[in-house]
């Protein structure tokens, strides 16, 4: 059926009398806004009302009768959640539910390669499309404000252009699969501890310079569909409920026209939530229809505290997703789900992750024809890791552990012995940082093991670090410290063997006391259903290793910057960021303190040489640079690096960070090969956020420019007058 376009009422008026909406809801000659105002005017405000909290875990409803269906959600984000049921935690049952495994947001921002991010969020989106999900629950973007955070595994580090720079494409790969990708958290949820009452307070220009960056790209660049508010409270108010996040800087600000969807159980009124601009609520520990945005919204609507113009906006809001997820295309994606590409993809990710912290007297890569003897230590071996951590958990089809890898790659010849060495527990606990074990015999006993192998072999691979009883939602570590004594087995290992490599699993910072005595360092991550075949291409080069650090590893806790203020977890409920844009290695830098391994750290095995950087010596205001800069590789084999641009005001009205990300580019350079880069850095990059002025702000005056290969092995720098 076809109709020609008439405008305002009587269009409608036509639309509703002459077709039903099953048809209409397709008919392509029609605007979608077109559509959406006839599908409104037809609904009652109950069903309206329905449409704005779940009707189970993981859904809300749809208005059967008009022909719009539920709208379904899973976890996220870095896989497909194991389907549980509709009114319950508990798990479906279903047995075709297993599904690919990626490595989790720490392990793909330390790629630093956005066009991973892009194949991650096609995967990702065709996974959930093959479970006929609607949005995925992810990406989550929160900035790692501390090490300590239980969540910030699931994250992508601590610099918002970075972020910035990773989120979009992974949106974009998601969303081009005909699901929505649901940005979480919004705001500031940088702490689990209280999370569900722990109140940020934060100077304006923070929040505009690291907190929200990458939001407002994945809006405005990314073209998010929904966002999940969080848990936390900004400046008093809970983030559902509060107007100056939602309404004035997501939806005036920056035009965001999805739905704002609240965390699992994280509303907390009717009128206040509703007015402030949340749109639906979920995960309530209620009956559903006593939710606030139930059977109490429709109370506030027919007394007048709610207008039925705000619920109007609202569902427009949810219908626009739905038009844009493809729920009412006929031709929507099918998706895909764990084929071999997805797979490829999750290996390939980790390949570009895995961060070789260190590698004195070139002991990697290991000769797999030379090699006679490897033992290999430690609970993270042999441990899977998929199905931890909380909501982003999930039921992987396959998970190849770190001994599995290596059992795959050793030649018949070399003898491979697994020792536990330590084992997991949660019969321990922490008296300020020490740690009082209560299975102590049994430790000793596993540790004297792995000691007496190590001594035995060629070279010890010891797989360290934490797993998911520390990196998880709900729970901060206590510390910065390995668990289980792995400090001392790692110890009294390199005491018997000089050999000794230490692959640490962990999404987040932990302290290395004997990284003076280990030649070799690798930071492994949560690496997804392929990383033990990852860390052995890694171990013997068949891989080069690529990854850089997205966030600081501290010498110590009070290094960093709510550590060493005392602002962490803060006081009768309030977490004043005091230490305000100094976050991260924006702080380490300022204040001069040497980090354990720095922000945009990660070696190679090949060497690369940087040359001939060139940019104007003088701009006007408003005018960007171009920066232009030579690399090659030096060494001989092929390999990947990451050249970073880092800004420095050298003449500034404000405290400023010594050095701050605003470029980066990983290039693929054969033995010999040498590559010209340019960055283009737009005048924002210059500028930072005025709180007089309530705007971003350029001033005139010197720059240094520093181009390296981390934040802290600058290799060349410029200088640039804005004059
Ligand atoms: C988490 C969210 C998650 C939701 C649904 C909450 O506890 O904070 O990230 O998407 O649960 O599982």
């Amino acid at each position: 059926m076809r109709l020609i376009r008439l405008p305002g009422l009587f269009f409608l008026f036509l639309l509703i009398a002459s077709c039903t909406s099953q048809s209409f809801i397709q008919d392509k000659e029609l605007s979608v806004e077109h559509k959406i105002e006839a599908l409104l005017s037809q609904m009652t405000l109950e069903e309206k009302i329905n449409m704005t909290h779940g009707n189970t875990k993981f859904s809300t409803a749809g208005v059967a009768r008009l022909g719009i269906p539920d709208l379904m959600m899973s976890d996220g984000p870095h896989g497909v959640r194991e389907e549980i049921k509709p009114d319950s935690w508990e798990p479906a049952g279903w047995t075709n539910d297993s599904a690919s495994y990626f490595p989790t947001g720490t392990a793909l921002s330390a790629t630093w390669n956005p066009d991973l991010a892009y194949r991650f969020g096609q995967a990702l989106g065709q996974e959930a499309r093959a479970r006929d999900k609607d949005i995925i629950l992810g990406p989550g973007i929160n900035i790692m404000r501390t090490p300590l955070c239980g969540r910030n595994f699931e994250y992508m580090g601590e610099d918002p252009f970075l972020v910035t720079r990773m989120v979009v494409p992974c949106i974009k790969g998601i969303q081009e699969q005909d699901v929505a990708a649901c940005l979480k958290h919004f705001a500031l949820n940088n702490q689990e501890f209280e999370r569900n009452t722990i109140n940020a307070q934060l100077s304006e220009r923070a929040l505009q310079e690291i907190y929200l960056p990458g939001y407002e790209a994945a809006v405005k660049d990314g073209n998010v569909f929904t966002v999940m508010s969080a848990y936390n409270k900004v400046r008093g108010a809970w983030c559902s409920e509060n107007p100056y996040l939602l309404n004035d800087i997501l939806k005036k600000q920056w035009q965001f026209p999805g739905i704002v969807i609240s965390d699992w159980a994280g509303t907390h009124s009717t009128v206040e939530a509703a007015n402030a601009g949340l749109d639906i609520e979920m995960g309530t520990n209620r009956p559903y229809n006593e939710f606030y945005f139930a059977d109490p919204l429709l109370q506030a609507v027919k007394n007048g505290a709610v207008s039925e113009k705000t619920i109007d906006d609202k569902v427009r809001r949810i219908l626009t997703v739905m038009y844009k997820s493809g729920i009412f295309n006929e031709n929507r994606s099918e998706g895909s789900f764990t084929t071999q590409e997805h797979f490829d993809i999750a290996r390939k990710v980790a390949e570009e992750a895995v961060v070789l912290l260190k590698n004195d007297h070139n002991l990697l890569p290991l000769d797999k024809k030379k090699i006679k003897s490897i033992t290999v230590v430690g609970d993270n071996a042999t441990r899977k890791h998929a199905a931890g951590g909380g909501s982003s958990g999930l039921k992987a089809l396959y998970e190849i552990t770190p001994l599995h890898g290596l059992k795959n790659k050793i030649s018949a010849d070399t003898k491979l012995k697994f020792a536990q060495g330590y084992k997991r527990t949660t019969k321990f606990t922490w008296n300020k940082g020490v740690l009082n074990f209560f299975d102590a015999d049994e430790a000793e006993q596993l540790r004297k093991e792995a000691v007496a192998a190590a001594g035995e072999s060629e070279v010890v691979i010891v797989f360290a670090g934490l797993n998911h009883d520390f990196d998880t939602e709900g729970t901060d570590r206590q510390n910065l410290v390995l668990p289980y004594q792995q400090d001392l087995l790692i110890k009294e290992i390199c005491d018997v063997n000089p050999n000794t490599i230490v692959v640490l699993i962990s999404g987040s910072p932990v302290e290395m006391p004997w990284h003076k005595q280990v030649p070799v360092i690798v930071q492994g991550w949560y690496a997804g259903m392929e990383a033990g075949n990852v860390f052995a291409d890694i171990l013997f080069g068949d891989v080069n290793p690529s990854g850089k650090l997205t966030f600081t590893f501290p010498e110590q806790l009070e290094d960093s910057p709510a550590h060493s203020l005392g602002t962490y977890p803060g006081q009768d409920l309030n977490s004043d960021y005091s230490e305000d844009i100094l976050v991260g290695y924006r702080w380490f830098d300022t204040k001069k303190i040497n980090p354990l391994f720095a922000f945009g750290h990660g070696l190679s095995y090949s060497s690369f040489q940087y040359s001939d950087l060139k940019l104007k010596a003088k701009i006007s205001p408003e005018e960007g640079l171009q920066v232009s800069v030579n690399i090659r590789n030096s060494g001989d084999r092929p390999g990947y690096e990451t050249a970073q641009l880092y800004l420095q005001d050298v003449e500034c009205s404000v405290i400023r960070p010594d050095k701050e990300l605003k470029a980066f580019e990983k290039v693929y350079l054969q033995p010999g090969e040498t590559k010209n880069i340019k960055f283009n850095l737009k005048s924002k990059a210059f500028s930072f956020f005025d709180e007089k002025e309530m705007q971003w702000k350029e001033e005139p005056g010197l720059f240094k420019v520093h181009v390296g290969s981390s934040s802290r092995d600058i290799r060349l720098s410029g200088d640039v007058l804005i004059d």
